[in-house]
């Protein structure tokens, strides 16, 4: 197996008396595309919020690629990336300015061309000069993925990526995320949509009140439960924790 591009060791995070994430360990691989799944308020977005620098875990560490995200928290945030959950945009700037703007912001050269292929790749080429508050849902959640993308991060984290985005698009993306993967990025992504992590991912994490219930390679979680959808399965270890909890 190649080497972790993401370790995390112990990640305990505390909002006051409350636990979103309870002694978390987790590694993630060079070139895979792992996905986390979990109930609302499971801990999904917390747990990449404390890797992608918008948070700080109480315990535990997390290195990205060997690098300490508290410690080397300028090197961690060069290499990942960040398509949030919760859709922000300037509204003022267009595609176009956004993304030359985030280059800027992430310490690489303003680059016109990068920009116009990015919004190229994420069919936003005829908005590219439109306020971006014209822009549809799905639109500006692409032009979010364009954000993340323009300093070429080595781990690309896409907090539900998919959600408002029409079926067609959600193809387009999911065609995107593995053209981004076969060009050696790393990918976590969360979804409320199980067939999309059956489809796409490599590994499935699955998080539960800040407790990963299990982490497993698609084939073999599908192979030890034959002939079930991962959303069969998903459900009951869902249910059966929660069973626990409430016992
Ligand atoms: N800034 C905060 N202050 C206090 N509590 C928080 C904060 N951020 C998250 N939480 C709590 O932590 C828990 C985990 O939230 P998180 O957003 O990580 O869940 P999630 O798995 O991403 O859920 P969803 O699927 O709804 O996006 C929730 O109970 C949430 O209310
Ligand atoms: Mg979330």
């Amino acid at each position: 197996m190649k080497p972790p591009v993401l370790c995390c060791r112990h990640v305990t995070k505390r909002y006051g008396k409350f636990t979103a994430l309870k002694d978390l360990s987790l590694e993630v691989y060079e070139g895979e595309i792992f996905a986390l799944l979990g109930p609302n308020g499971a801990g999904k977005s917390t747990l990449i919020h404390c890797i992608t620098g918008l948070a700080k875990q109480t315990q535990g560490s997390i290195e990205v690629l060997g690098f300490d995200t508290v410690n080397d928290f300028r090197t961690t945030r060069r290499l990942v990336g960040l398509v949030p959950q919760e859709i922000g945009y300037d509204p003022f700037f267009t595609p176009l300015e956004s993304l030359m703007i985030q280059m800027g912001l992430m310490g690489v050269e303003p680059n016109r061309s990068r920009a116009e292929s990015l919004l190229e790749t994420f069919a936003l080429s005829d908005k590219r000069d439109a306020y971006t508050r014209t822009l549809s849902g799905g639109m500006k959640r692409r032009l979010l993925v364009a954000k993340a993308l323009v300093h070429d991060p080595r781990l690309l984290f896409l907090d539900e990526p998919t959600s408002g985005v029409d079926v067609e698009l959600r193809r387009e993306l999911w065609q995107e995320v593995e053209d981004l993967r076969a060009a050696g990025t790393t990918i976590v992504l969360t979804t409320h949509y199980i067939e999309e992590a059956e489809k796409l991912a490599d590994r499935i994490g699955i998080l539960h009140k800040g407790e990963l219930l299990l982490v497993e390679s698609r084939e073999s979680l599908l192979e030890r439960h034959a002939g079930r959808s991962l959303e069969e399965i998903y459900l009951e270890l869902i249910r059966k924790a929660d069973g626990r909890h409430a016992a």
